[in-house]
């Protein structure tokens, strides 16, 4: 039996296309949703529109500090496969859940395939890098979204046997539902927005969203650019930024500031926007695969590649830095290659778990 862990939104939706092709071939298969994310907006709504079949368990784990979370899910991943023995676990990017989920099972001398392998910001600081490396360092299979990824993984001395670059399940998720989207939500007409006249904008990393100083740069810088080009900005706030907001009392005057909004709608304001300005992973990916130039406002990025076709600009959270990028990427040709696959990456994975017999 495969045993798939979730625990949070980008995995609910980079983890779909697997969950749908262990369906589509009759395998034995068992979801674990850990609870790391639990409101409705960033949880629940994934598996009503995208179809998923509810997990058989939740660990219902919720927020905590770094060390009672990874050690909720440490232990209640540890009991179910205890109960439940799997032929092997997997997991998907680079939060607490995927760390605990890896480290769970190897202990238990269960193979591990890591999907979304060998990405690195080379930034100790952040928790994801953190989490990142362990799980690669336990597992079993992994499978790296492109060669850089790949290269990343070799450079660290894991055993290139293990390696298979897939691409990322993020391509068959997007190419899976964005059709499905056009047909089924009209998040534009419901915002009054205009295609290509407005920006779309996330953030939630803690080292952009926790301090309060960074956070009230952000915000500054992107009220300018939003008067600067006379376009709109539209801001899915994530759970985290909606509670730093309030706890520093800092006004989102200037912002269209919205819930987050379900992956459908979310394809579709991507999709249509003039530029988009995060600091999320997922989102610096989707604008590459769907051809719509991205600002991102961190430092480094662990997805060099979209640097590299030119689809994204790292900006920082300097007010200046911003709107030059965007200066700069709203005017580009929208004319690169995407690097992340042709949407495959899910077949791929699941016929190198049966090509090892770990099924
Ligand atoms: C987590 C991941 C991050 C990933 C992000 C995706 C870790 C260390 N971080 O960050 O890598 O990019 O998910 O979105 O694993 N909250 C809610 N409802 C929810 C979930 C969270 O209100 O469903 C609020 C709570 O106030 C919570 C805060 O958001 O304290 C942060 O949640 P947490 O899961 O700790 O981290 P994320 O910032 O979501
Ligand atoms: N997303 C969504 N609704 C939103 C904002 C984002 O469905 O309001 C999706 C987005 O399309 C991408 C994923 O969430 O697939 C990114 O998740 P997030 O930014 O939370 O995490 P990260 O990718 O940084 O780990």
């Amino acid at each position: 039996m495969i045993n798939i862990v979730i625990g949070t939104r980008p995995e609910i939706i980079k983890m779909s296309p697997v969950i749908r092709e262990c369906t589509k071939q009759g395998l034995e298969y068992l979801v674990v949703h850990t609870g790391q994310h639990y409101s409705y907006a960033m949880d629940r709504i994934f598996f009503e529109q995208l179809g998923l079949p509810f997990p058989e368990y939740n660990l219902d784990v919720g927020s905590g500090t770094h060390g009672a979370q990874t050690a909720a899910i440490l232990s209640g991943i540890e009991n179910i496969l205890i109960k439940r023995p799997a032929g092997i676990v997997l997991v998907q990017g680079d939060t607490n859940t995927v760390c605990a989920g890896a480290l769970a099972a190897v202990k238990l001398h269960i193979p591990v395939g890591h999907i979304e392998a060998g990405l690195r910001s080379f930034d100790r600081s952040m928790p994801e890098e953190i989490n990142r490396i362990i799980a690669d360092h336990v597992s079993d299979q992994l499978y790296a979204p492109t060669p850089i990824s790949r290269q990343n993984l070799l450079n660290e001395g894991i055993n290139t046997e293990k390696i298979t670059v897939t691409g990322n399940t993020v391509v068959d998720a997007v190419q899976q539902n964005i059709k499905i989207a056009q047909h089924k939500v009209h998040p534009l007409e419901k915002l009054g927005l205009e295609p290509r006249k407005y920006f779309l904008v996330t953030a939630h990393r803690v080292e952009n969203v926790d301090d309060p100083v960074c956070l009230a740069k952000i915000l500054t810088a992107l009220k300018k650019l939003s008067e600067h080009f006379e376009l709109p900005l539209v801001f899915p706030m994530h759970p985290r930024t909606q509670k730093m907001v309030r706890e520093f009392s800092l006004s989102t005057e200037g912002f269209r500031v919205i819930d987050p909004v379900g992956y459908l709608e979310f394809l579709l304001l991507e999709s249509n926007a003039a530029l988009l300005l995060t600091d999320s992973g997922g989102v610096q990916e989707e604008g590459c695969i769907l051809s719509v130039p991205c600002v991102t406002l961190r430092e480094n990025t662990e997805r060099p590649e979209t640097i590299e076709v030119g689809s994204n600009m790292l900006a920082g959270t300097n007010a200046e830095k911003i709107l030059a990028a965007a200066d700069q990427m709203i005017e580009t040709r929208r004319n690169w290659n995407n690097p992340f696959g042709n949407g495959d990456a899910a077949h791929s994975i699941i016929e190198i778990c049966k090509k090892h017999g770990t099924l």
